[in-house]
C-alpha cells in the first residue's frame, strides 16, 4: 500500500455511470450491511453506453482513481459498460503503478458464472448497451467458461435514458421494451434465460417481463453479484480486513446534488445524503 493508506481500513467504493449501479449496491448493502460504501455515480457524463473504448476508459478511470483517494481499498464497477471497456486495462495497466494492493473488479464475470450453471437449453439472451454489446466481452466470457453456450445480444440504446429520465413505468417506454425484446427472441427461439447485462435494467423489469415469455427465465445481476462479493472476500481475508465497518453509506455525484437525491430517492425508496465531486 501506499504510504496514505498503509494501516489504514475504507469502504467499499461501488461506481457507475449513473444511478443503475444503485440496483447493484442495493443488493451489496443488504447482503453485506456491516462494511462501509461510498458510491459514486458520474451522472454528469451519463449515459456512457454509445461512448468509444477510450472515453469509457478514461472516464472510469478518473472515477476509479477518486474513490481510491476517497481511501477505498476495493472499487466494484457496478456497471457492464465500464466493465467492459475499461475493467482490464484498469487493473493491467492502472493498478501495478497505483497501489498493488489495491482492486477493482467488474460485473460480467460474476454474472457469466451464474448464468452459464443456469440456463437449461445453452441458448442465453443478453439486453445491454450498444458499449457492452459490441465489445463482445460476454460472449468471450461464456467461450472461457461454458463454451458449449450461445449468446445472442440485442443493444438497447433508449433503455438507460429512460431509467436516467425516471421514465421507465411511462406507457412510453413500452414501445422500446417491446421493441428491443422482440428483435433479441426472434434471433433466437431455443433462448431460455435473458441477461440484463446493464445496471440500469432491472427498474424497466416488471415491462421486460410482460414481452417476455413465461418460460423464459430474466436474471438481473445485483442478487449475483452480492453474493460474488461475499464470497470473494471470504476467500481474500487480507483485502476483507481493510474494509471498514460501520454500516454506514455515503453517495456521491458529478452532477447536481438535489438531482441525484431526488433520482437516488425512486431507486433505493429512502432518502440520501449526497456531495457533489469534480472529476478528471
Ligand atoms: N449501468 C450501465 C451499464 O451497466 C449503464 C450504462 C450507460 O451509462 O449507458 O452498462
Amino acid at each position: 500500500m501506499t504510504e496514505q493508506t498503509v494501516g489504514k481500513c475504507g469502504p467499499i467504493g461501488v461506481f457507475d455511470s449513473g444511478y443503475g449501479g444503485l440496483t447493484i449496491f442495493d443488493k451489496m448493502r443488504k447482503l453485506m450491511p456491516q462494511y462501509d460504501y461510498f458510491y459514486l455515480g458520474d451522472n454528469a457524463r451519463a449515459p456512457y453506453g454509445s461512448r468509444s473504448f477510450d472515453v469509457v476508459y478514461e472516464f472510469t478511470r478518473q472515477s476509479v482513481r477518486q474513490l481510491y483517494e476517497m481511501g477505498c481499498p476495493l472499487v466494484i464497477l457496478a456497471c457492464n459498460t465500464a466493465s467492459a471497456k475499461a475493467l482490464r486495462t484498469i487493473q493491467q495497466v492502472d493498478i501495478p503503478k497505483w497501489d498493488p494492493s489495491f482492486r477493482v473488479l467488474g460485473v460480467i464475470r460474476p454474472t457469466v458464472e451464474h448464468v452459464g450453471m443456469l440456463t437449461s437449453s445453452r441458448h442465453v439472451g443478453l439486453l445491454g448497451t450498444v458499449g457492452t454489446i459490441q465489445s463482445e466481452s460476454y460472449p468471450i466470457e461464456f467461450a472461457k467458461l461454458f463454451p458449449d453456450v450461445v449468446v445472442a445480444g440485442e443493444a438497447c440504446p433508449m433503455w438507460v435514458p429512460l431509467v436516467e429520465n425516471s421514465e421507465f413505468a411511462s406507457d412510453g417506454a413500452d414501445y422500446f421494451v417491446k421493441k428491443y425484446t422482440d428483435s433479441l427472441l426472434s434471433k433466437d427461439p431455443e433462448i431460455d434465460t435473458i441477461v440484463l447485462g446493464c445496471t440500469h435494467y432491472p427498474l424497466l423489469l416488471p415491462k421486460i417481463e410482460k414481452y417476455v415469455p413465461y418460460t423464459i427465465n430474466v436474471v438481473s445481476q445485483g442478487d449475483i453479484v452480492a453474493a460474488s462479493l461475499q464470497d470473494y472476500l471470504h476467500r481474500h481475508t487480507e483485502l476483507e480486513s481493510h474494509l471498514s465497518k460501520g454500516g454506514i453509506c455515503s453517495f456521491f455525484t458529478t452532477e447536481s446534488e438535489e438531482k441525484f437525491r431526488r433520482s437516488a430517492s425512486v431507486f433505493l425508496k429512502e432518502d440520501v445524503n449526497v456531495k457533489h465531486v469534480k472529476l478528471g
